[in-house]
């Protein structure tokens, strides 16, 4: 079977891909790329077993703008691994389409879907990852701050697949992270003990803090995300008891310094993870990272099947 190069987890490329990446997402944002011949004759299949707008609604866009064109298959559609295998409909799609963007629960079927297709597959969230949210995530910072080495970043609330690729994609980069957690939802310790190595060979320091106002004294930017992913519902109540102490409210942000920055990857609980007055505070680079899925994924899909292929 021929090899395709796929993108399910950020270090699934190297430092030297990211900075270009994020040069060429600069440029897309920049130029407002659209009519562009980069995908022309494309066809990229978005296969989603849970709901999105954010990243189905930027990759139809950025395949559109960039000449392609995409399908959208919902859970409905292909009922992945009830109707079918994950390596039957992986081997089938791959044989229609010039790429597939896959949205999983278990990360081992976003890897199965790698190993069977043979056309690039990207990440379009798992459980445990969310790599293409890390990519709009660095570059909003990089905007933010006109440079990524030495920015500290403190996430505040549940170690999940959004902190996962944020971790890795700062760890890569250089950007110091202080992540405040309950101490039964610290991130995955094979993911966190990755991050800190790549961290170290970047001179960024990575640090866990229990409590949240230690977190984001120093910090630049302040993150969160939902405490309830998708797939956790059944878990509602003991993480609302638990993560309480980490809402992002005012009186948390008092321990921020002043002209600190906010990021959600949203979609957002208000009056969960984070209230309606920091949401909305001027400060915020909320709706800037959301922006940035767009050019980010234009400039993940052009290193993956443009005609100016990177690697
Ligand atoms: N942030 C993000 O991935 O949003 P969606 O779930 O709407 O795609
Ligand atoms: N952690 C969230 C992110 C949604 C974009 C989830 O997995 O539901």
């Amino acid at each position: 079977m021929k090899k395709a190069r796929h993108f399910l987890t950020l270090t699934d490329i190297s430092e030297s891909e990211l900075r270009s990446l994020l040069r060429s997402a600069a440029m897309a944002k920049r130029q407002r790329t659209r009519g562009s011949p980069a995908l022309a004759g494309k066809i990229v299949a978005l296969v989603f077993q849970k709901p999105s707008m954010r990243t189905r609604v930027a990759f139809e866009v950025a395949v559109l703008q960039l000449g392609g064109s995409a399908i959208y298959l919902g859970q409905d559609d292909i009922q992945l691994g009830q109707r079918e295998p994950i390596k039957d409909v992986a081997r089938v799609l791959s044989r229609y389409v010039d790429a597939i963007v896959a949205r999983t629960f278990a990360h081992n079927d976003v890897e199965e879907f790698a190993r069977y297709s043979a056309v690039p597959v990207i990440n379009g969230l798992s459980d445990s990852v969310h790599p293409c949210q890390a990519l709009a995530d660095l570059l909003t910072i990089q905007e933010a701050f006109g440079h990524l080495k030495g920015v500290r970043v403190a996430y505040v609330g549940d170690g999940n697949n959004v902190l996962h690729s944020l971790l890795q994609g700062c760890g890569m980069m250089g950007v110091c992270v202080t992540v405040a957690t309950p101490p039964a939802y610290r991130p995955d310790p094979a993911i966190w003990q990755d991050a800190v190595r790549l961290g170290k060979r970047h001179g960024a320091a990575l640090q866990w803090e229990a409590d949240p106002r230690r977190a984001v004294r120093d910090a630049d930017v302040v993150y969160t995300d939902v405490w309830v992913s998708m797939g956790q519902e059944r878990q509602r109540t003991q993480r609302l008891k638990a993560f309480t102490p980490y809402q992002v409210n005012t009186a948390l942000w008092k321990h921020a310094p002043r002209g600190c920055r906010i990021m959600h990857c949203l979609p957002a609980h208000r009056g969960e993870e984070i209230t309606e007055q920091v949401m909305e505070h001027p400060r915020s680079l909320i709706f800037e990272q959301a922006e940035n899925r767009l050019h980010a994924q234009k400039a993940l899909l052009m290193m993956l099947l443009g005609k100016k292929r990177t690697r």
